[in-house]
């Protein structure tokens, strides 16, 4: 069986963790999952980095000592990573003992294997911040160059690496190994780095105490940094019995943020090469979530705190939110207002609505029991092939880090399927016994393309995945299925269905952003219109007759003009339980493509009527302008398709 370790950076300890710390746990995690459901042996690491001066002053402002500080903040992230469902087969702090042993052992290596380590005296730049040297030329009025950090100047006796001997292997290794480091853009950048000159690295600190000390020499202690990479390989045994360093060093992917980038594909490679340990294959960079153009971080007070959006939003929504907004390699800016879109949109419009319409369809037709599609399916117009381009497409994607492009194939699958359901209009067959075969294998096809759509889903959205499976009346959980392999039909006809609650609730936008305190002030708005005089001669209505008059949200799936009618169009409109055809007259307006996916909102209840020969059942609202032209009625965010207007 074929083997993948996935690793997520070590956080630090001075602070609780914030949505881009959960960000890379959470692309690890999807990893770890994809590659389990490819059959893979997986192993998945993550912990904490708990030395340095960081962690050492932050412990100190506080009043605690650093092991009570790390002790404090490591629950916290055993917390998160239990919320949001995270699957790692190992956490490991630095302040364990076989990480230790495995620093030592890894630094004896390097010692015995030849001249790389020297004692020396550093003088320079040093940012706390990053826990990282820099040279003079690189810093920016007191500040690091990364992250506008202050930096100290240091002058301190030092024992050295011996970076600048490993310029050309490095150089060497990239070119010999082009999925060494990703995304392509990342990899220049490092080569460059490296093309312009290694200096040799401090590789450790006397100024403070909390950190592991230099053997033979404790007034040191190890540089963070040597220290913190070592857990890739210390948290296999790799000073103990190395049963696991063997079966999974080295690392398939190495999961980073673009700022720690370089001392993954730079001194950690070097440190391996120089102790004669094979490299890891790759190291895969993600970019930054952003708050007002700056990078999310604690030190700016723009975080956001991932308990608190796990307390108003599912751990699944949150989840496909991070994977599906965030284009991989690139940042992107945070927004509640896109968040709350993509629940209500892609999750609980486009996929919530089509199990919970499918379902009753299933219920309506066939008693809840999923028909046996016979071999009524003419080829090629099921929807297979359309589930099949989804798989290709999230498989494909995946392997390529890229999940939002792969996550949009399988909304095309969903789209697809909520498409095939109103063409082939199963409550008109379900009307005409002479056609229940075409009804048993459309809503077959249906269900069976939401079978695969919660396989796709899985890696992502764990639960969802699993409660979409129990309500399709499947026992098991997608988890323990496989992805090697496109195949449709395993939805057993019989399968009694369990409708259940719906997967994706919506979220209200108003309520929500009014409860933070986000929402756009009054005088943002646009002006309010100004009332015309009421006119003393209409008559009033009560309440009871409007609420005769049915009004239902409904989107416009299909539009074309009636022929010989300049002002006519006619629109097929989703209800969500029917399609309505209706003649409107806006064509002196709307081009019949600027219609379709628009939402409106439909007087549901009028009597049918038959226009230029076409029959019309229903009539959308619009205002009409000062030249008597329609503007038609639609809703400033995606609404459930079918809910009635009042
Ligand atoms: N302790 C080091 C890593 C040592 S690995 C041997 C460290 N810790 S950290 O807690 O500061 O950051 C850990 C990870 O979180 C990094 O990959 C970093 O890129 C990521 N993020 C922190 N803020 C982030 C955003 N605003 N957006 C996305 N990820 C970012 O560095």
């Amino acid at each position: 069986m074929s083997r993948y370790y996935v690793t997520t950076p070590i956080y630090y300890v001075n602070d609780a963790p914030h949505i881009g710390h959960a960000y890379t746990t959470v692309v690890a995690d999807v990893l770890a999952r994809f590659h389990r459901l490819l059959g893979e042996e997986v192993y998945f690491l993550t912990g904490t980095d708990e030395h340095g001066q960081k962690i050492e002053d932050s412990a100190a402002a506080k009043g605690l000592t650093p092991i009570a500080l790390a002790d404090a903040v490591v629950q916290r992230y055993h917390a998160l990573w239990k919320r949001l469902g995270m699957t790692h087969n190992d956490f490991i702090r630095t302040t364990e003992d076989r990480h230790q042993r495995g620093v030592l052992k890894l630094f004896g290596e390097i010692t015995s294997r030849g001249d790389d380590i020297y004692k020396g005296r550093y003088e320079g730049w040093y940012c706390k911040g990053c826990e990282a040297f820099y040279p003079e030329s690189q810093i920016v009025e007191g500040k690091c160059p990364d992250q506008g950090h202050p930096v100290q100047r240091l002058s301190e006796e030092s024992y050295f690496f011996r970076l600048s001997r490993y310029q050309e292997p490095l150089l060497k290794h990239y070119a010999d190994n082009p999925s060494f480091i990703f995304p392509e853009t990342r990899r220049n950048e490092i080569v460059s780095f490296v093309s312009s000159g290694l200096k040799d690295l401090s590789l450790s600190r006397t100024s403070f105490r909390w950190g592991i000390p230099f053997p033979g020499d404790p007034q040191h202690i190890f540089y963070v940094w040597f220290d913190a990479l070592a857990n890739y390989i210390t948290a296999l045994e790799y000073a103990g019995s190395q049963d696991l360093y063997r079966q999974f060093w080295p690392a398939d992917v190495h999961l980073v943020g673009k700022d720690i980038l370089r001392f993954h594909a730079v001194y950690w490679p070097a440190f391996l090469m120089a102790a004669g340990v094979p490299l890891p294959k790759s190291v895969v960079a993600h970019g930054w979530w952003l708050r007002d153009a700056a990078k999310m971080s604690k030190s700016r007070g723009n975080v956001i705190e991932p308990n608190s959006l796990l307390d108003d939003f599912s751990v699944d929504a949150v989840r496909y939110f991070l994977m599906r907004e965030m284009a991989f390699g690139q940042d992107a800016s945070y927004s509640d207002e896109a968040l709350i879109e993509r629940c209500n949109s892609d999750l609980a419009n486009d996929l919530g609505n089509l199990v919970s319409r499918t379902l009753k369809l299933l219920e309506n037709s066939f008693g809840g029991v999923v028909p046996d599609p016979g071999s009524h399916s003419p080829r090629g117009e099921g929807l297979a092939p359309a589930a099949q381009a989804a798989w290709n497409g999230m498989v494909g994607g995946f392997k390529e880090y890229d999940f939002s492009g792969a996550l949009s194939r399988v909304w095309e699958l969903v789209s697809a399927t909520n498409k095939f359901i109103v063409e082939k209009e199963p409550w008109k067959l379900a009307a005409d016994p002479a056609r229940r075969d075409e009804l048993g294998w459309v809503l077959y096809d249906a269900a069976e393309a939401l079978r695969v759509t919660g396989l796709l889903i899985s890696p992502v959205m764990p639960r969802a995945a699993r409660a979409l499976w129990g309500q399709l009346g499947l026992q098991r959980d997608p988890a323990e299925e496989s992805l090697t392999e496109f195949e449709w039909g395993r939805l057993a006809p019989g399968t009694r269905i369990a409708k259940g609650e719906s997967l994706f609730p919506r979220i209200d936008k108003k309520a929500y952003l009014a409860r933070l305190g986000t929402e756009t002030p009054e005088a943002a708005k646009p002006a309010a219109p100004i009332a015309r005089e009421t006119n003393v001669d209409e008559a009033s209505i009560d309440i009871e007759e409007f609420r005769k008059i049915r009004l239902r949200v409904g989107k416009v799936t299909a539009a074309e003009k009636v022929e010989g009618a300049k002002k006519l169009l006619k629109l097929q409109v989703d209800l969500g339980d029917e399609v309505r055809q209706i003649i409107s007259g806006i064509a002196d307006k709307y081009a019949p493509e600027a219609l379709v996916g628009k939402q409106i909102v439909l007087v549901a209840n009028l009597k049918p009527a038959t226009i230029r020969g076409v029959e019309s059942r229903g009539m959308l609202l619009a205002a009409e302008d000062a030249e008597g032209r329609a503007t038609i009625v639609t809703f400033d965010e995606a609404v459930t398709v079918g809910a009635t207007v009042r």
